[in-house]
């Protein structure tokens, strides 16, 4: 895997990729995560920077075996573990980037308390565990470039992972989402037996302004993210006329 072939038509851009999913510690052995293994975040980065971006990582709780592509292609990695850690390094980075790819899935809940020891059974305690809710990053990340704490003209793009088998149902929600986000573009996974979290292929539609979809692509995780990022040139084109 080189960049031999690849336009280079993201020189010049700095950007940011968080990928993997959080994982909210309960106790010293156990917490909340999901099923996301980093490999579609990891591909759009390493896209990103065989198209001559220079491009940061935000990896959260992803195997060395999927990593070792994105170290391959020269890319800083900051490694995190729970969605607070996952906020502060993107709100770093977000800063300085031009464009921000939010594909981490971000545990929607933290338990309220982290126990220093390993609960037992017979303590009770593991019955019920009381969550909190975290911070939308992305979010976050939109409202802070609406108050311009980030570089002119960053875009943002975030990903969702449905599984509502209508499109058309699929494409609603994915406008609402991308509206109450305040993101530019929003990718729609759609998960199922053989796509999405922990597959080797990927179906994703691009959601954007005044939700159109601007792109579809289905195939391996690496032909998603060239469509995305064509998607994203696309997108700075129109706002720069
Ligand atoms: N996201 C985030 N912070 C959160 C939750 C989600 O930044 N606390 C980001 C994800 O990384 C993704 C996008 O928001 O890019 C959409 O995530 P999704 O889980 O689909 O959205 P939610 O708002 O959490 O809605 P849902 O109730 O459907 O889970
Ligand atoms: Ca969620």
């Amino acid at each position: 895997l080189t960049s031999a072939g690849r336009p280079q038509d993201l020189a010049g851009l700095r950007v940011v990729v968080s990928a993997g999913g959080t994982r909210e510690p309960i106790d010293p052995v156990r917490y909340l995560g999901n099923r996301s293994s980093g490999r579609q975040g990891v591909a759009i980065a390493v896209e990103a920077a065989f198209r001559g971006a220079v491009v940061e990582l935000v990896a959260a709780n992803i195997g060395s075996d999927v990593l070792a592509a994105a170290e391959q292609a020269g890319i800083g990695i900051r490694a995190v573990g729970t969605a607070a850690q996952l906020a502060e390094a993107m709100r770093a980075a977000a800063a300085r980037t031009d464009v921000v790819v939010m594909a981490a899935a971000v545990a929607d809940y933290r338990p309220a308390t982290v126990s220093d020891q390993k609960l037992t059974k017979e303590s009770g305690l593991l019955e019920r565990i009381e969550l909190v809710e975290n911070e939308d990053v992305v979010a976050g990340l939109a409202a802070a470039r609406a108050e311009g704490a980030a570089p002119d003209g960053q875009t943002i793009v975030a990903f969702a992972a449905e599984t509502a088998i209508d499109p058309e149902q699929r494409r609603d929600r994915a406008r609402r989402k991308r509206e109450r986000k305040g993101v530019d573009l929003l990718a729609v996974n759609l998960v199922d037996d053989e796509r999405g979290f922990e597959a080797l292929d990927n179906a994703v539609e691009v959601i954007g302004a005044a939700g159109r979809v601007v792109a579809a692509a289905e195939g391996t995780k690496r032909e998603v993210a060239q469509a995305l990022w064509d998607a994203v040139r696309q997108a700075r084109q129109a706002r720069q006329g």
